[in-house]
Order: C-alpha cells, then sequence, then structure tokens
C-alpha cells in the first residue's frame, strides 16, 4: 500500500517535543515502509500557535502568520527527520512532486505547511491525492471524528465508520463557529472527498500498534469513499 501518515503538531509538540512519542513513532514507520509506500506531514503544535499569537502583537497580516506557522510545522519535520535516520530523505519536502521522487528512491517524504492559508491536514490531504495514496491516517488530538465536539459536549458520540460526504458535513459544522475546529478541517475534508481517499482518523492511543491501524483496526473512525 501508499500510505500517507498525517501527525498533528499537538500530538508530535503537545507543549515541548514528546520524544518518547517521536521515537515510538518513528520506529513502527521505518518498519512500515519495509513493506509500503509511506509519506508523512506534521503539523505545528502548540509552538506554532504560541509564535503565531505572538506574532498578532505585531502585525494583522494573517498570510505573514501563516508563514510563521509553516516554519514551525517544517522545524517539527526535521525532527521527525532525525529521529527516522536513514529511512527518511534528509530534507523537508515541500513539493507534492518532489514527494513522488522521494518515494520512488524508497525514502520517506516529510513535509509540513506548503502554502500560506490552510492548515497541514490539508496539505496531507492533497499529497494523498496527488499520490494516489490507498490510505491516509490522520493522528489527532482527539480519538475520532465525533457527531459534535467532545471537549465542549460530554454527550457527543464517536463516529466509527463515516462517508467522506459525511467529513465534509461534520467539518464544516465546525469551521463555521467561531474559534471553532473540527478534528480534520473542512477544506481538508474537501480534498479527502473530491480525492476519494479512504481515511482513518486516529488518537495517539492507537499508534501502540500502527500496524493494526493500517490494517483498520483502531478505536478511531474510518471515512470511505463514496462511489
Ligand atoms: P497546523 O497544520 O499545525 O495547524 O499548522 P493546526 O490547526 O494548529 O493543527 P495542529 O494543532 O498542529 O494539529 C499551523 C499553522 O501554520 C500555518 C497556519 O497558520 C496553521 O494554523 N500553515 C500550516 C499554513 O499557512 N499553511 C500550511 O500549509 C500549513
Amino acid at each position: 500500500m501508499r500510505i500517507v501518515f498525517d501527525i498533528g503538531g499537538s500530538v508530535l509538540v503537545p507543549d515541548k517535543p514528546d520524544i518518547d512519542f517521536i521515537k515510538k513513532i518513528a520506529y513502527q514507520l521505518v518498519k512500515i515502509s519495509e513493506d509500503h509506500e509511506v509519506a508523512v506531514v506534521v503539523g505545528g503544535g502548540k509552538v506554532s500557535r504560541d509564535y503565531i499569537q505572538a506574532a498578532k502583537t505585531f502585525t494583522p497580516n494573517e498570510t505573514f502568520k501563516d508563514y510563521i506557522g509553516i516554519h514551525i510545522t517544517r522545524a517539527n519535520a526535521m525532527l521527525l527527520i532525525a529521529a527516522l535516520g536513514e529511512k527518511a530523505y534528509p530534507f523537508v519536502v515541500q513539493d507534492f512532486r518532489k514527494a513522488w521522487e522521494v518515494i520512488q528512491l524508497k525514502k520517506i517524504p516529510i513535509m509540513g505547511g506548503t502554502h500560506p492559508g490552510h492548515t497541514t491536514d490539508a496539505v496531507a490531504a492533497l499529497l494523498a491525492e496527488y499520490l494516489q495514496a490507498d490510505l491516509l491516517v490522520v493522528i489527532t488530538n482527539v480519538d475520532g471524528v465525533y457527531d459534535s465536539d467532545p471537549r465542549e459536549n460530554p454527550n457527543a458520540k464517536k463516529l466509527r465508520r463515516i462517508t467522506t460526504a459525511q467529513l465534509v458535513e461534520i467539518a464544516m459544522q465546525g469551521e463555521s463557529k467561531a474559534g471553532g475546529s473540527s478534528v480534520v478541517d473542512a477544506l481538508a475534508a474537501k480534498f479527502i472527498q473530491r480525492g476519494k481517499i479512504r481515511t482513518y482518523v486516529v488518537g495517539k492511543n492507537d499508534t501502540i500498534n500502527l500496524f493494526d491501524v493500517i490494517r483498520g483496526k483502531h478505536n478511531g473512525t474510518i471515512v470511505e469513499p463514496e462511489d
């Protein structure tokens, strides 16, 4: 299989880099890459939010702040490259076509952000579409897709199996609320639908066994493309 992993910054760098998690995930990614083609996109986490927040003091320019966020995601990508060792392409990949080329070299391409105006979820969805990946695995700080935000609604129910159209609907609900954020951002959900990408959304706990995750054995949500 060709698999794209989207590792949320809040999982990789919750407050500061989670070294234990990075070690474990890197080990498994290398093992998985022995039998599968693997590409990874990482997010910015708390560091990017702190930097963007600080920059608000000095500039109202949203695009400028997005560029700061992109730099931080790339620093996190460098950290994962270090943890992956020889198996990783040594530069942070900034272009989907380059990611394809790196896969042909039998290395793992690691990406952070690409352009202002979206998050790394959208980058991962586009990468999966471009690579015609068999699977996108989104590793996030919520353990799946819920019918409403579980951090706000204690009665929110986890959805075990949904279609890409349902994912778009749920992601749009999250976005329409001021300051609201959904587990997968709306633009990424749209790309997942457009690319007909089979997607698993899982929490940090499921990453104990990524081999099970890619086989569909996990406690998260399975998002299936429509015909
Ligand atoms: P993230 O993808 O990490 O956003 O990018 P996030 O929603 O905070 O996700 P988590 O918490 O890491 O899971 C951090 C910031 O970097 C900019 C945006 O400002 C984003 O909010 N960014 C990132 C871009 O502008 N373009 C990109 O391609 C990626």
